[in-house]
């Protein structure tokens, strides 16, 4: 069959799913939206079972895995997550070689987030549709957008086409502040790359954290640490054991409803941004608060 074809067949048979769903309305909508991405997200980890998370003021790594962790962090969303990671250039003022390896792991990456029937990222364009945000008939239609928003490199300061958003906020980068002379990390809100960074050597974590919240999943820090010998002032917030499908749909729905999202998850409210470029088109930069 031509692709075509099997592309409309898929969004019939995405519409015909999901007519009937009860209509959204008033505040409580984004609640339960961010409640339902949380319950879809099939591959978070359990806080004590799956990940251990240190908080105390000793020397000692952040985040560990159990075994059964090591498992979940296998599956194909983390597996997917992960080959991203090293595609970029630390330095924000190094241009990255573009590569089809790299495109065809940005789109596998996009796949595994919106294939699964159910999962967040449909929840995420469901909202969105009925909420008349987005036009398109099906998630399919929806791929581009997202990879506009997350992977399209915009030019900080007219220095070049060097940065995303999916760079920034889930592997960091490093530079100057304004104003200032001395490098340092910035971005950088994501577990895994934290874990995986410092397994890899490059990442030295300072205790004690700066805040937390951690008593209700999603678990939420605020730590200081140093990227590559440059430190992330004044602290990186970021959800510990969240998979990535979660977060990518949390943040692509702030995206849409405005840049300082909040929202009740498991009964504890959450603050969170989604931070736009100024065309209005790319993520700039995407952090829960703490
Ligand atoms: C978001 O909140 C910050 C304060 O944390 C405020 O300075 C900013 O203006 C807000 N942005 C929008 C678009 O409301």
């Amino acid at each position: 069959m031509h692709r075509s074809s099997l592309l409309l067949l898929n969004c019939v048979l995405v519409m015909s799913l999901t007519q009937g769903s009860t209509s959204f309305n008033s505040r409580t909508d984004f609640d339960n939206l961010c409640q339902n991405i949380w319950n879809s997200a099939g591959s978070n980890l359990k806080i004590g079972q799956e990940i251990v998370l240190y908080s105390g003021r000793k020397a000692k790594p952040l985040i560990t895995l159990t075994k059964q962790g090591k498992a979940k962090v296998q599956t194909d969303v983390f597996v997917k997550f992960q080959a991203l990671l090293d595609n970029y250039e630390a330095d924000e003022n190094l241009h990255e070689k573009p590569s089809v390896t790299k495109q065809r792991e940005e789109d596998a990456f996009i796949d595994a987030i919106i294939k699964t029937n159910r999962g967040p990222m449909q929840i995420v364009f469901d909202y969105l549709r009925k909420k008349g945000k987005v036009s398109m008939k099906c998630i399919d239609q929806f791929k581009p957008v997202l990879k506009e928003m997350w992977f399209e490199k915009y030019s900080k300061r007219g220095r070049g086409l060097k940065s995303s958003g999916f760079e920034h906020t889930f592997v960091g980068e490093l530079g100057y502040s304004r104003g200032s002379n001395t490098k340092i990390t910035k971005g950088f809100h994501n577990w895994f790359q934290f874990l995986t960074e410092r397994t890899l050597g490059r990442l030295t974590y300072h205790p004690p954290l700066i805040s937390k919240d951690v008593s209700v999943e999603p678990a939420l820090v605020r730590a200081r640490f140093q990227w590559r010998g440059k430190r992330k002032p004044p602290g990186s917030s970021f959800f510990v054991g969240t998979s990535p499908d979660f977060e990518m749909a949390l943040y692509t729905a702030c995206f849409f409803e405005g840049t300082n999202c909040s929202c009740k998850l498991n009964g504890k409210q959450l603050s969170f941004k989604t931070i736009k470029f100024y065309n209005k088109r790319n993520i700039l930069t995407a952090y829960p608060t703490v």
